[in-house]
């Protein structure tokens, strides 16, 4: 099956960053969100990556132009009327999940498939309260989406080959490289970083060692491009605990246990860099 035009639900971080890769792909892409200042945050950030990218002479002026003709923006989540693909990319919240999925299922021709940009909730129950959890499939794109290479592809337990194999294609298209995944908690990517991050929390909340000093140790000892608290931030420290309670429920081992200090940081509203406070403060 050939996919010409996307639909990608949620226009934050991921989804723009996903979006963006789609239309400099050559595909057709309507962005969505539930309002016009979510778009126009995703849209400005866009064009300011690819503004970036023109004058370090990685594209041209006419790439740049194409690609940000190719991508239109959308409040109704009805435009997927005519999308061969939708990716959804909204919050880590299975509740709302379910319920975009339920509506696209409703709107999406019978040939369309949902994929869902989830870090980790199980797709094979985003698949159930659909009618074609076949065509229902993860495509986990990695932050910064435009420049990470990989794309973990998480088949659900009804998902076909047929669907998997076109969204390995498209990765493909994507100039990404995919890896197939079964659907287990945290799948593999998740189910590997995320208890390394909760290691490094314990280490300062122990008082082993300050953040920047753990840090140091995974990017000069260990040759990581970013240190784990730094990259918590990043990510989102409400992300990260939400993954890890994703973890620790669905394997059942104490070894996933969210460090307490995880805990207090997302009570207090200490998200990381979107609030402005995490491990470091941002400006
Ligand atoms: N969007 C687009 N491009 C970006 C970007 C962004 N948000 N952030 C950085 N870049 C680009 C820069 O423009 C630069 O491009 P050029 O090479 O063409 O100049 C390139 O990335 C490198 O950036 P910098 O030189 O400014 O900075 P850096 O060397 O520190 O690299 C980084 C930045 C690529 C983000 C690097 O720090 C890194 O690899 N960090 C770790 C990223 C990571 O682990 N991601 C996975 C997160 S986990 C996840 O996403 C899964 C999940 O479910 C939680």
């Amino acid at each position: 099956m050939s996919i010409q035009k996307v639909m990608v639900v949620g226009a934050g971080q991921m989804g723009s960053g996903i979006a963006q890769v789609f239309a400099q792909s050559g595909y057709e892409v309507i962005l969505n969100d539930l309002n016009q200042e979510a778009l126009q945050k995703g849209i400005r950030f866009i064009e300011k990556v690819l503004s970036k990218d023109v004058a370090k002479g990685k594209i041209t002026e006419k790439n740049k132009a194409d690609a940000l003709s190719r991508l239109s923006t959308s409040e109704r989540i009805k435009d997927a009327g005519d999308c061969d693909l939708v990716v959804e990319a909204i919050v880590e919240s299975m509740e709302a999940k379910m319920s975009v999925f339920k509506e696209l299922d409703q709107i999406a021709p019978k040939h369309t498939i949902l994929a869902s940009n989830t870090s980790s909730l199980p797709i094979t129950e985003i698949a159930a309260v659909t009618n074609r959890p076949e065509k229902v499939i993860g495509m986990h794109f990695m932050n910064p989406v435009p420049v990470m290479k990989l794309v973990e592809i998480i088949r659900g337990l009804a998902t076909s080959d047929e669907t998997y194999n076109t969204i390995a294609y498209t990765s493909k298209q994507l100039n990404k490289i995919s890896v197939e995944v079964n659907d287990f908690p945290g799948f593999v990517s998740n189910r590997i970083l995320l208890p390394m991050i909760n290691e490094a929390i314990y280490t300062v909340y122990e008082g082993v060692a300050s953040p920047e000093d753990v840090d140091t140790v995974m990017k000069l000892g260990m040759n990581h491009p970013m240190g784990p608290l730094q990259l918590a931030d990043f990510i989102g420290l409400d992300t990260c605990l939400s993954i890890m309670e994703v973890l620790h429920e669905g394997l059942g081992d104490s070894k996933y246990r969210p460090c307490p200090l995880l805990r207090k940081y997302v009570k207090a509203g200490w998200l990381g860099k979107k609030t402005a406070r995490g491990f470091y403060e941002y400006s």
